[in-house]
């Protein structure tokens, strides 16, 4: 637990050092992120049972802002509005992610706060906003330590710490911090990889997965049957747990693997089978629960056809929910809007998806 070890040091110091800004104000916006190699199971603290690989996205983000006010005495005030409206269950999140965070960041106990949060990508679109919100909520406590404390010193020891935080808000949410391609979990085989938090992969990748596209095709925009932490849980006494971590690590390095020789085909047996395997653990938990319905089916059947008559790069992934991520390559754009227009469509509630693509990572807004 190098980093934790680190942070905790670190914050005795930040007890210490005379609070400066009594008042201030700090906003990022922060992008969701979609997984090819999947995180589903954990160990305590939000550490992941196995590693995984993601890019962050574009369009779907969230924005969030963090007003603070000197207090001085040690209760934590909240005032936290989601898109303009109180939000009981969000802010009980925010209120235990920020208990947790204070650990780390012990000036949190020292000062009223009024947050604001709202997304880009309309509410109960059935996408998962905790990645973006964690991680714009962590972002904005690590600026509020630089401008109080002068630290941390460097961008990438702020990225770090952000990461670090973020995850402790939502496993995924530590991906979100960097663009490009980006792993979370200890791997042999990726220098620098951990547990802890997230790093950006710096190799050199063909160029063929530049500029991926991602069309998030919403087959429903329902609440989900079962929460992801509930899904994380039912990993623990799974009969294929250590098969399924084995799996994923396996995919990681064959991943990367076709990311840097630019193999389409072996990236696009990894990634599905990565989508299919989530959901194939949730069928096989105690539980025996589905978050996929029919038209997730029809899309996948659709794409698979599509690719084979075709002879063109698209593939399919999934994150804990039945909508589905279609990626492309942006030169296939304007053929890939009319297979979508003709035939994907029509299994989308009210004809709903976003055009979504890898985007340049999280943009400090004040
Ligand atoms: O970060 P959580 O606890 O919401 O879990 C996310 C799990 C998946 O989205 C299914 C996979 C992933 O790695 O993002």
């Amino acid at each position: 637990m190098k980093f934790e070890e680190k942070y905790k040091k670190d914050a005795l110091k930040l007890g210490q050092v005379k609070l400066s800004d009594r008042q201030g104000a700090i906003s990022w916006r922060s992008p969701s992120n979609i997984a090819l190699i999947k995180y589903w199971g954990k160990r305590q603290n939000q550490l992941p049972q196995n590693p995984s690989l993601s890019f962050t996205l574009d369009k779907s983000f969230s924005e969030t802002s963090l007003e603070y006010r000197y207090r001085g005495n040690k209760e934590l005030g909240v005032d936290f509005k989601f898109e303009k409206q109180t939000n009981p269950a969000f802010e009980s999140r925010i209120k235990t992610f920020l208990k947790t965070a204070s650990e780390f960041l012990p000036f949190i106990n020292y000062y009223d706060f009024k947050i604001e949060s709202s997304n880009s990508f309309p509410h109960s679109s059935g996408i998962a906003s905790s990645a973006s919100s964690m991680s714009a909520l962590a972002l904005c406590l690590v600026s509020m330590e630089l401008k109080l404390f002068g630290t941390p010193k460097d961008e990438k020891s702020f990225f770090q710490k952000a990461s670090f935080l973020s995850r402790l808000g939502s496993g995924s949410a530590s991906r979100s911090v960097f663009n490009g391609f980006v792993v979370w979990g200890k791997h042999k085989n990726i220098q620098g990889s951990s547990d802890e938090l997230a790093i950006r992969l710096n190799q050199q990748f063909s160029p063929k997965f530049n500029s991926l596209k991602d069309a998030i095709l919403i087959t429903s925009t329902g609440k989900k049957k079962v929460s992801s932490s509930a899904g994380h849980q039912l990993m623990e006494n799974h009969p294929f747990a250590a098969i399924r971590f084995r799996q994923a690590k396996d995919n990681l390095q064959n991943l990367l693997e076709a990311l840097k020789t630019g193999d389409e085909q072996m990236f696009i047996r990894i990634v599905e089978n990565e989508a299919l395997s989530l959901h194939a653990m949730m069928m096989a938990s105690a539980e025996g629960f589905t978050l996929l319905n029919e038209n997730t089916w029809k899309i996948i059947y659709k794409i698979r056809q599509y690719r084979k008559e075709h002879k063109v790069f698209i593939t399919f992934t999934l994150d804990a929910g039945p909508n589905v991520h279609l990626l492309y390559q942006a030169k296939q754009e304007k053929q890939i809007f009319q297979f979508i227009q003709k035939e994907l469509m029509q299994f989308c509630e009210k004809g709903h998806w976003i055009d979504d693509k890898a985007g340049r990572g999280p943009i400090k807004l004040i």
